[in-house]
């Protein structure tokens, strides 16, 4: 009788123990956040709809964060102060459309490009602007911090008669663009398409043949680089990408 017990209780605790185990194991992975910065500045990858943070990229920031199985919190900042906010610990990953670069690469981490785009120049209609060539003696309006800063500085930098204007948020250039400040603002093409629809007589001129692409971006060493290539990986085989890339990209 009394071997019996034992025998009932060992098996008893065992059990109980086990799924103790599993049961904390759980609340931990599911108690565990992720902090992503992103420019929600952005249509259609990362933009305000009412008060909610919605795109593209959100959509695939989540569904990472549902692969690895961890909480998401999203916090919206500049575009500029993206890098120094994953140089300081303050967000473990930034989805904002950013494209690796050598630069960028000296201080923070990517993951492989989950998005490869062609980049434009968005114009007014009155400004006949066809090529890259025609950005001569133009002002052009630049996301401050962006790779389209740099491109248009370098081209700056061998015609003195560009002028480039910064500014933090996309639509202040949109903005700065309609009232004749700046002649052209460089940006990815789906982003032009949506500024175009949500404004009239503004046209897209395609820079030569020249794509960039999109990657999550990383602090140095981060512990959920390697996580986060694995799911993107899963969710390309399992068609997510696609789905997602449909539901904001179609009209
Ligand atoms: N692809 C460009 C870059 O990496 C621009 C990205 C701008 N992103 C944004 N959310 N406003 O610099």
């Amino acid at each position: 009788m009394l071997k019996v017990s034992i025998k009932m209780l060992a098996i008893f605790a065992a059990v109980f123990m086990s799924s103790g185990c599993d049961d904390s194991a759980n609340n931990d992975e599911q108690n565990i956040q992720i902090v992503m910065g992103t420019s929600a500045d952005m249509p259609p990858f990362e933009f305000y709809k009412g008060s909610d943070i919605v795109g593209y990229d959100i959509d695939v920031a989540k569904a990472i964060a549902v692969e690895i199985g961890i909480k998401l919190a999203v916090r919206d900042m500049d575009f500029s102060a993206l890098v120094p906010a994953l140089q300081s610990g303050r967000v473990d990953m930034v989805l904002a459309s950013m494209t690796p670069t050598p630069e960028r690469r000296q201080v923070i981490d990517f993951s492989k490009p989950y998005l490869t785009l062609p980049l434009v120049v968005i114009t007014r209609d009155d400004v006949s602007i066809k090529s890259v060539a025609d950005l001569a003696s133009k002002k052009i309006g630049v996301q401050l911090g962006s790779t389209h800063e740099q491109f248009a500085k370098d081209l700056a930098s061998k015609d003195k008669s560009i002028s480039v204007h910064s500014l933090n948020k996309l639509a202040e250039l949109i903005q700065e663009l309609k009232i004749g400040r700046v002649d052209a603002v460089v940006m990815e093409t789906k982003t032009a398409k949506s500024f175009q629809k949500m404004n009239e007589n503004l046209q897209l001129v395609p820079l030569d043949e020249r794509t960039v692409s999109f990657a999550v971006a990383f602090p140095k060493d981060s512990k959920w680089q390697e996580k986060v290539n694995a799911s993107i990986e899963k969710l390309h085989i399992a068609g997510r990408f696609e789905e997602i890339r449909q539901k904001w990209f179609s009209n």
